[in-house]
Formats: structure tokens, sequence, C-alpha cells
């Protein structure tokens, strides 16, 4: 497995692989990996075989820009010698683990913005967050210039974000959603995890609880405010939960809805301490 601990390094490394004819695939995390990272790996490297076989590249960054002024960037998990032993015997052929001034270089002028699906959910209690993740896949983009990128469904808004971007700026690169993967009591598998205290673990598989209903109620029927009401009162039944937002939206462009007609995503954003996490499920009316 190379590692390219800059950009040069990094464009060097696929520079060979794509002189040679191999098709190359993105996975962008931030580190800290779990099995939800893994399958990612595997979604990109069933990708390259279905084309006859390519070279995976994982980027590891936590990129400071997505984070506010507030958030949890210095307190982000960091272990690089776990996360390269995962990649390793994932079979990873790469991994890029540029440095904060490698990708953010004084006199920087240009932001990537994807207008109003940023605003929008999470990009309201997020300010700038989406711009931050826009910009820095865009660059992880330019740098590696893969074929495809996997992105996770557990990040809807990303996923839709990063979609957007791609479509508007005519970039050629394959976006392949991947499905949430979870522990075994559903809680959806998330680096935030480790920061939950005993006692916060084992009240947050609530969310899927939560979502699990939601779908339930969505296939039987049900309407908006109900939904609303019953993921309230199932989440606001174990106290160390904070709902800060339910949403439930259109599941193929995130616009508001006044009534479910076609498949719609239900998005939970809860807080544990100060631990904010996100889970979300997709639920179709028929
Ligand atoms: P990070 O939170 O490390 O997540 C990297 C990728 O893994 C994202 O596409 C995310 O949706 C996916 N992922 C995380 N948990 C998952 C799970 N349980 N199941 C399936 N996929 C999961 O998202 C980011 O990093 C950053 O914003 C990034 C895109 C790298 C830009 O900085």
């Amino acid at each position: 497995m190379q590692i390219g601990r800059d950009r040069q390094a990094m464009r060097d490394c696929v520079g060979g692989w794509r002189q040679a004819g191999a098709p190359v695939a993105l996975v962008p995390t931030m580190g800290a990996l779990h099995d939800g990272h893994m399958s990612l790996l595997s979604h990109a490297r069933a990708w390259l075989d279905a084309r006859g076989g390519g070279r995976v590249v994982t980027s590891i960054f936590v990129n400071p820009t997505q984070f506010g002024p507030n958030e949890d960037l210095a307190s982000y998990p960091r272990d690089e010698e776990a996360d390269l032993a995962m990649l390793r015997d994932a079979g990873c052929d790469a991994v890029f683990l540029p440095s904060v001034g490698d990708i953010w270089r004084p006199g920087a002028q240009i932001v990537v913005e994807v207008t109003a699906l940023s605003r929008t959910l999470m990009g309201r209690l997020r300010l700038g967050h989406f711009r931050g993740v826009a910009t820095v896949v865009t660059k992880l983009f330019n740098i590696v210039g893969p074929d495809a990128a996997t992105f996770g469904e557990k990040d809807y808004q990303q996923l839709a974000v990063v979609r957007q971007m791609v479509a508007d700026l005519d970039v050629p690169v394959e976006i392949l959603p991947v499905p949430t993967v979870r522990e075994a009591d559903g809680l959806a598998m998330s680096s935030r995890n480790r920061r939950l205290s005993p006692a916060e673990r084992a009240a947050a598989p609530v969310l899927s609880r939560a979502l699990d209903r939601a779908g339930q109620m969505v296939a039987e029927g049900a309407g908006l405010s109900a939904i609303r009401a019953e993921l309230r009162r199932i989440i606001g039944a174990e106290p160390l939960a904070h709902v800060r937002s339910i949403d439930i939206r259109d599941a193929a462009d995130l616009s508001r809805i006044a009534k479910i007609r076609r498949p719609v995503v239900v998005l939970l954003t809860v807080s544990f301490g100060d631990v904010l996490l996100i889970d979300q499920r997709v639920a179709d009316p028929k």
C-alpha cells in the first residue's frame, strides 16, 4: 500500500496507474476508520472489479474548513496507525494523508458552494459546513483524479451536496452511494460514537429505533405531524438524548413536502452531551 503525504506524491502515484490504464476509485474520509468506511472500500473495489480491476485510493484528512468555531475539530479522533492497518488489511492500494498546510495554502480565494442545498437542514445548524465539504471534495477530486468516489448514505445531505456539485460543475467522477452500516443494536457507525459515555452509548440506539417506527408509519400512510410527534415521543423518553432536529423531506432532492406522496427521507439530529449524532431512513408510502 502506497502512502502519499502531499499532493505531488499522490499525483505521481495515481499518474503511474493511469498510464497503465487502471481506473481509480477514491474513498474520502476523515480517518478514525470503522466498518462503515470499510464498506465504502468494498463498494469501490466492486465498482472497479466490474470494470476489469483498478486501484482504490483512500484519503484521510480532518478538514478544518468544514468544522464551525464551536465544533469538535480539536477533539476529532485521530489514529493514523490503526487506520493504516485497517486499510492494509482491506487491500487498499494507496492512502492520501496530506497536511492541513498542503491542502489549505495561504492566498487561496476559491470556495465551492452548492447554494440552496447547503443552507437547509444540517446546513442551518452548521453554517459553512457544506461549503467546506464541497470545496475539499472538489480539491481531493482534482488532486487524485478518480473515475468514481464513494459516499455514505448516512450523511444523506452530504451525498446530495456532492452529487449536485458534480452535476453543476461537470466533474467527470461517478458518485457511488453506500448504505449505512450499523452496530448490532442498530446504532449507525460513526467516529463520533467513541466520544459517547457508556450511558450515552447505551441510549444512542434510540435513533434507529425511532427511525424504524417512522418507516413503519410512512408505509401505513401516517401524516407528517403524527410521525414527527411519535419521533419526539420515542426520543423524548430517553433522558440523555436531546432532539436537535427532525425533518421529513423528499428523498430525491431534499425539498420540503406538504404531504407524503413519494419516497421520503426522515433525518434526525440528536445530541448526547456535546456529541451530535445523525441518522436517516428512506421510507416509501407504497
Ligand atoms: P467521514 O465522517 O470520515 O466519513 C467518510 C465517509 O464514510 C462519508 O462518505 C460517510 O458518509 C461514510 N460513512 C460514515 N459512517 C458510515 C456508516 N456507518 N455507513 C456507511 N458509510 C459511512 O464525511 C466525511 O468524513 C467528510 O465530510 C469528507 C466527505 C471526507 C470530506 O471531508
